[in-house]
């Protein structure tokens, strides 16, 4: 453990850090924009505002979505990845942060060690953004989140149901059921759940969440079923193991026999078709992956918006 702190104010490193009332502003602010925004009529409220994009993992949704969110709003975006800045080798995170805050408005970083992103934020004076680290995926969850209350209205009271690993987006969505009051679900084989930090955390903030290993039942009456990969980017060498330990987690047409009749399925891409999903289900009427995926623009640059001066 580092003793470094986030400024719930200043960053959006966990969706936790966040009041429910804050959390639903800049998703209110992510919904009134969304038609503005297709048709290009959206107010340039930051012009001139520069934001980082730093990467040491792939990307296709988060690069593209931060840069275009950040163009939208007047301002622009720089790429760059660990190779070049080298952060906690070629410098500390500590002179990383100061050299960044002295350059440009806000950083969004997708990292490994979360710690690390929590260190940045904290000695950064500008907005630092979680674009994902190996704890968490706060800004998915937050586009997801939108797109759930698009198509069933609020999530209050629906039951989210997560099949497979008790990963980074595992551990969002038993954060954002500390705030918000939905039912959270996760199905994953024995050895693969939650970190246990954030599992203790729901439990003592009486979040409504439940771990089981059977996915059929846990699916039996679900709104929402939520799909991401058996190994994350990192855990390429353990993907033969995981598949054949996720095997019974795949989201298949049967599977969903006993959902909610109007449930939504979810993904938050990149997907493994035929191995986590079935194309049947990816591409048939239950599937909202691709509102899902153009949300993530909506939805950051609402939080962009909220967090860069
Ligand atoms: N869902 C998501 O974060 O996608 P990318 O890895 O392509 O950014
Ligand atoms: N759990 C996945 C999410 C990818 C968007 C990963 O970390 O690779």
């Amino acid at each position: 453990m580092n003793s470094a702190q986030t400024n719930a104010r200043k960053d959006f490193v966990a969706i936790d850090d966040y009041s429910l009332e804050e959390l639903r502003t800049i998703l209110e602010l992510a919904r009134k924009q969304k038609p503005l925004a297709r048709e290009h009529r959206l107010p340039a409220s930051h012009p001139g505002r520069v934001l980082a994009c730093v990467f040491a993992k792939p990307s296709l949704r988060t690069r593209i979505s931060f840069e275009v969110a950040m163009g939208q709003l007047g301002g622009r975006s720089l790429f760059v990845t660990d190779k070049e800045i080298g952060m906690g080798k070629r410098e500390s995170v500590h002179d990383v942060a100061k050299v960044l805050s002295r350059l440009v408005d806000g950083i969004m970083i997708r990292w490994f060690d979360h710690d690390e992103v929590v260190q940045l934020a904290s000695h950064a004076t500008v907005p630092v953004v979680n674009g994902l680290t190996d704890l968490n995926h706060p800004c998915q969850v937050m586009a997801d989140i939108m797109t759930i209350e698009e198509h069933l209205g609020s999530i209050d009271g629906k039951t989210v149901v997560m099949v497979g690993d008790g990963n980074n987006l595992a551990n969002s969505w038993l954060n954002a059921s500390i705030r918000f009051p939905f039912n959270f679900i996760l199905a994953c084989p024995e050895g693969y759940t939650p970190d246990e930090g954030i599992l203790r955390k729901a439990e003592a903030a009486g979040a409504s969440f439940m771990i089981t290993h059977d996915p059929t039942e846990a699916v039996q009456g679900a709104h929402v079923i939520y799909s991401d990969a058996f190994y994350s980017m990192g855990q390429e060498a353990e993907a033969q193991q995981r598949r054949r330990d996720f095997a019974p987690f795949r989201i298949t047409t049967e599977l969903l026999a006993g959902a909610d009749p109007e449930h939504i399925v979810l993904h938050c891409l990149p997907a493994h078709r035929g191995e986590e999903i079935t194309d049947e289900v990816m591409d048939g009427p239950h599937s909202v992956v691709f509102d899902e995926a153009e949300n993530r623009l909506h939805a950051q640059r609402a939080i962009l918006a909220t967090l860069i001066k």
